[in-house]
């Protein structure tokens, strides 16, 4: 039997295995969830093993586990390494969900019409990086597997991947591939396929104004001293100037300007800007001056405001003039911005910007570097071959604003390129209250990815 009759044969089994995986709520971000996440990276252990891996081992971490497990089937091969993350986003809030997040049920959609994953994780990353382990199940019982397999599964990726730089540097040679494949990003539509070749970095901050050292009465008050919040809506308001350009000096020193000819070509890929706002119901786009909407994601660094909370938010109204206003800003930055300059910059301007009426605190979360791959590399070609076989249509290569931070590393350290091999879509809502992941995405990820290891050792022969 073929991979690709095996895969068909077991579509069910491969679906609730998935759907199993999911009702995991691995949520790194709160220890709320800790025994959770333990329990996904067993699972991801256990399917690894099941597949027809060798020494698979839950490596511990100062955090959370990363699922290490191979299949050398010759050192004269070439090997494939795999990476995903079993961690999933926080749910909240559970109320703006049509289902429980964790208890995945598949429904038609437009976009979807043969059905998709309900569920937190079904696309970031449980429902993208278990294609892998599917696919590599399939060569392995039907006698396809054609490359060494090397898998990483980390589950601290959506809290910076804290532990992951230590982990990968102190296992080089174990980890030594000569391609990385992720799939843990975006194509453009179902006809239009498309791989990754550039992601945005990040600079995540915390910051908090005082004024008065207690909650105030703000008719006494009110008028006379800071107010925090008032004060820190205006600091943030002056970030941008009236063209959408980041007022923080030094900001754009190092971004890179893109030759006309490429942006030229980054806009070539399909976009319909009408399509793009009634998705989102908005009558408008709305970003730095000069730059199109595939360059404001792709090439272009920003900042944005996500939370930001303090005073009385409860019932009815309460008349108080409070003591500390907080934010978390994020910027997303593109190459060759760095990412701790980056967040000194902030630093240092945000603290000059602040009238002496308060005080303000500044912590910096986490961050990470942009990244570019190539699109010409051994693997980029594999990764094209098999989609093009597919999905029928060469894929196009695209720039997107998200950020894996552990891929500049993985160029740094490892020296071989990752592939973005992402099968998900951007309407599957990530880390949005009803995350889904197609069906059809599901299982056209498993059969390219089988495809991929078929065209990767072709290529490495000739
Ligand atoms: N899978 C995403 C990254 C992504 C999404 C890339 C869509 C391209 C398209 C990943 O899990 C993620 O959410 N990353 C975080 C960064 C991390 C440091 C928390 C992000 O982009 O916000
Ligand atoms: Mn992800
Ligand atoms: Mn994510």
């Amino acid at each position: 039997m073929s991979a690709a009759a095996f895969i068909e044969k077991n579509k069910d089994r491969f679906l609730n295995e998935l759907l199993d995986l999911l009702r995991i709520p691995s949520v790194s971000a709160d220890p709320k969830f800790k025994n959770d996440v333990f329990a996904a990276a067993d699972f991801v252990k256990e399917s690894l093993e099941k597949a027809g891996a060798d020494l698979v081992e839950v490596c511990e971490t100062a955090g959370y586990p990363i699922v290490y497990g191979e299949k050398i089937i010759d050192p004269s091969l070439p090997t494939v390494l795999v990476y995903g993350h079993y961690d999933v986003q926080p749910a909240d809030p559970y109320e703006l969900w049509d289902s429980p997040p964790f208890e995945p049920v598949i429904k038609k959609t437009t976009i979807h019409p043969e059905g998709a994953i309900f569920a937190r994780g079904s696309a970031d990353d449980k429902g993208q990086f278990y294609m892998h382990v599917k696919a590599f199940e399939a060569m392995m019982a039907t006698g396809e597997l054609s490359c060494n397999v090397k898998f990483m599964i980390e589950g601290e990726e959506e809290v910076g991947s804290d532990n992951l730089d230590a982990f990968v540097i102190a296992n080089k040679e174990r980890l030594k591939a000569d391609v990385i494949l992720i799939s843990d990003t975006h194509m453009i539509s179902m006809k239009d396929p498309s791989i990754t070749v550039g992601l945005r970095g990040m600079a995540y901050m915390e910051v908090e104004v005082t004024g008065a050292n207690r909650d105030l009465h703000s008719g006494t008050y009110g008028g006379a001293v800071a107010n925090p919040i008032n004060v820190l809506c205006k600091m943030i308001a002056s970030l941008k100037d009236e063209n959408e350009h980041i007022t923080i000096p030094g900001f754009y020193e190092k971004v890179q300007e893109l030759a006309d000819e490429q942006r030229k070509r980054l806009n070539e890929a399909p976009f319909e800007l009408k399509e793009y706002q009634d998705k989102l119901d908005i009558e408008s786009v709305h970003g730095e001056n000069g730059f199109t909407t595939i360059e404001r994601v792709g090439i272009r660094p920003t900042l944005d405001v996500n939370g930001i909370w303090g005073g009385y938010t409860g019932e009815g109204a309460k008349t108080v003039l409070p003591s500390k206003a907080f934010a978390k800003i994020s910027m997303r930055l593109v190459p060759n911005q760095d990412w701790h300059e980056i967040a000194k910059l902030f630093e240092d301007h945000f603290k000059s910007i602040a009238p002496k009426s308060v005080k303000v605190k500044i912590k910096k979360h986490h961050g990470g570097a942009p990244a570019v791959v190539s699109d010409s590399s051994v693997g980029y070609q594999a990764a094209e071959a098999a989609m093009e076989e597919t999905f029928g249509k060469r894929p196009i290569p695209t720039r997107e604003g998200g950020s894996i931070p552990i891929v500049a590393l993985f160029q740094k350290e490892l020296g071989s390129d990752p592939i973005l091999f992402g099968f998900g879509l951007d309407t599957d809502a990530l880390h949005s209250p009803n995350e889904h992941y197609g069906v059809k995405n599901y299982f056209i990820g498993i059969e390219t990815i089988a495809a991929f290891f078929r065209h990767f050792r072709n290529l490495n022969q000739k």
